[in-house]
């Protein structure tokens, strides 16, 4: 043992992939925002073009689904990758397991936005039926243009306009939650920029 906690050996690389991210997200936020009209406000146009936030937040929503599985009934027999599927049966489509299956994304417990480089939200996937955050086909959800422009202007305000640190760095997540969280709720301290 060299004395220091191993969790946090094996945090520390990940946190440092995030911050240099969350560095290169600020930089591109601020560049994007410059190039147009520096004291106007963010249009819609800046945020279209703001591809390393975008792959940030995909990855985000990767990780960190929010819904977690869809239940969903069976209107007729079918077969489903040689499963025979009867009419009326409930079927749950686990979200959560296909964003962490190693066979549709490489490091799959690494928060790496790289991986959706040149990708177009929610259109375009990987492998059909591998990013299912916004779900998919009759029931998909309709709030998800809104939703996207919701979390990059927050990260815009967030990067561009805040430090922050973590006030409270225990991993540990919540039990029982429907949605995975962290027990402390991630408090973190803000100072202006
Ligand atoms: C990050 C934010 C959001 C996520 C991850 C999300 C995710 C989802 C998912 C996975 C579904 C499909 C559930 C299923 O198939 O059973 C859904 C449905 C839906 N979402 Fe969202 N959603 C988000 C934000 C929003 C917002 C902002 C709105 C509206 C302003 C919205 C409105 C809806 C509606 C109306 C449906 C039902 C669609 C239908 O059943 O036809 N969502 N959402």
């Amino acid at each position: 043992m060299d004395g220091q906690v191993p969790g946090r050996q094996q945090r520390l690389p990940r946190n440092l992939k995030v911050c240099m991210y969350m560095q290169s997200v600020q930089l591109e936020m601020a560049l994007k925002h410059q190039h147009g009209d520096s004291d106007g406000p963010l249009t819609l146009q800046h945020l279209n073009s703001m591809e390393l936030a975008y792959m940030t937040v995909k990855e985000s929503l990767r990780m960190a689904s929010i819904v977690s599985w869809f239940p969903r009934v069976a209107l007729e027999d079918c077969q489903v990758a040689g499963f025979h599927i009867n009419k009326g049966w409930i079927v749950n489509i686990d979200a959560r397991a296909l964003h962490y299956d190693a066979t549709l994304y490489d490091n799959p417990t690494m928060f790496d936005p790289s991986r959706f480089k040149g990708e177009d939200m929610c259109t375009k996937q990987q492998a059909p039926y591998s990013f299912l955050v916004f779900g998919a086909g009759g029931r998909t959800c309709l709030g998800m243009n809104l939703a996207k422009i919701m979390m990059l202007i927050f990260l815009h305000h967030l990067v561009t306009n805040w430090r922050w640190e973590m006030a409270d760095d225990d991993p540990s997540l919540e039990k029982w939650a429907m949605f995975p969280r962290l027990k402390s709720g991630c408090p973190i301290h803000l100072t202006p920029i």
